[in-house]
């Protein structure tokens, strides 16, 4: 049941600490600090490239992982929405890997995507929350995500979990890769075994969400802008929004807003950018102050560090805790999703169970 939860999605953004927390112990050894994985049917050493595929919030969990797999492991990656590549029929070499990003492991385009890259040689690797899915079956190796049932059609929990996978595989194979040493490895599971007592925070303190929720609650369109590893986040942020509260929201690029759709930017158009600190802080900003010159309200989701400097011209900045920019994905899919939720509570629309969809697409 959802206990003392409003929805079940309530009580699932609730559940972000403990499952960011069982996924990465099934995945970091506390004791060496290092990734400890299961056996997988390629040698992460010498693999030529690795396909990635999923659907929705399962697939900007892929395109997060492929900056982390590029970045850190020095790993080509080649990423895609499973409805494009099932019929994309790329050139494929054998040797070759894919991994299968899914929830429910029930999802028929990443099933048919599959056996597209099955047939074409390459081993198969899903990443599943259920253990007894098809997709489980249809892979060589499963590697699970220890996010328990997730009951809303919205995927959170599901999603922080699947970005905890992801982000222990990128070490590990930047390791094998010989692109990090045991210093760094430690390092960045360091970071990464700080993320529940942050997100707990978050959960703790969500007056801040609420008021941009408020805020935005009646806007037509809102844009949401990252850059990096942030710009797949800036697209969860979105999707999350249309699909719980059908309000209109795009994702970009933040360095794509010139090329476009800044023309839409006016007083009207919130602007909610993830702007952590980092090697892409300055970037950012300046988009975000090319927005606001235009007459844009920017809310910006950033760190300590990054507050004052964003405080110059956006309208609401949260100061979120301030992590490795690796690990910063995750953390800030938590408010962006806390978020969605909340202007989807005060809208009234149906939480748990938005208009249209279905929690598993097992149809094309
Ligand atoms: O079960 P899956 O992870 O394969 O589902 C993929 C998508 O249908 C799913 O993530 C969808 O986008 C969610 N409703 C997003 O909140």
């Amino acid at each position: 049941g959802k206990g003392n939860y409003r929805h079940f999605m309530e009580k699932e953004l609730h559940e972000h600490p403990a499952v960011i927390g069982d996924t990465l112990r099934q995945y970091v050894d506390p004791a060496t600090r290092a990734v400890a994985r299961p056996a997988l049917p390629f040698d992460p050493a010498t693999l030529p490239r690795l396909w990635l595929s999923g659907c929705g919030s399962a697939f900007l969990v892929c395109n997060t992982a492929r900056y982390w797999f590029e970045t850190l492991a020095r790993l080509p990656v080649d990423c895609d929405v499973a409805s494009e590549l099932r019929y994309r029929d790329p050139p494929l070499t054998k040797g070759g890997a894919a991994m299968f990003v899914s929830q429910s492991g029930e999802t028929a385009d990443n099933l048919a995507a599959m056996k597209l890259l099955r047939a074409g040689g390459q081993s198969l690797v899903s990443v599943v929350n259920v253990p007894e899915s098809t997709m489980a079956r249809e892979s060589d190796t499963t590697l699970m995500t220890v996010a328990g049932p997730e009951i809303s059609v919205a995927s959170t929990k599901a999603f922080t979990a699947q970005l905890s996978v992801m982000a222990c595989l990128a070490i590990n194979f930047a390791r094998a890769r010989g692109a990090i040493d045991a210093a760094e490895e430690s390092r960045l599971t360091a970071a990464l075994l700080e993320v529940p007592e942050h997100a707990a925070k978050l959960l703790d303190s969500s007056d801040e969400i609420e008021a941009v929720a408020a805020d935005i609650r009646d806007a037509r369109d809102v844009l949401y802008l990252g850059r990096g590893s942030m710009f797949p986040i800036a697209l969860e942020g979105a999707l999350k929004l249309k699909e719980l509260s059908y309000i209109h929201a795009e994702g970009y690029a933040a360095g794509e807003m010139k090329h476009g759709p800044i023309a839409l930017i006016d007083a009207s158009v919130p602007v909610i950018s993830l702007c952590p600190s980092g090697p892409l802080f300055e970037k950012t900003a300046s988009n975000l102050q090319e927005a606001a010159a235009r007459g844009g309200r920017i809310i910006a989701f950033t760190d300590e560090e990054g507050a004052p400097a964003l405080r110059r011209f956006a309208s609401r900045v949260v100061v979120l805790p301030k992590v490795d920019p690796f690990v910063a994905p995750i953390l800030h899919a938590i408010p962006v999703q806390m978020l969605a939720y909340h202007v989807a509570v005060l809208k009234g629309t149906d939480v748990d169970q938005p208009r249209n969809l279905a929690k598993a697409v097992t149809v094309e």
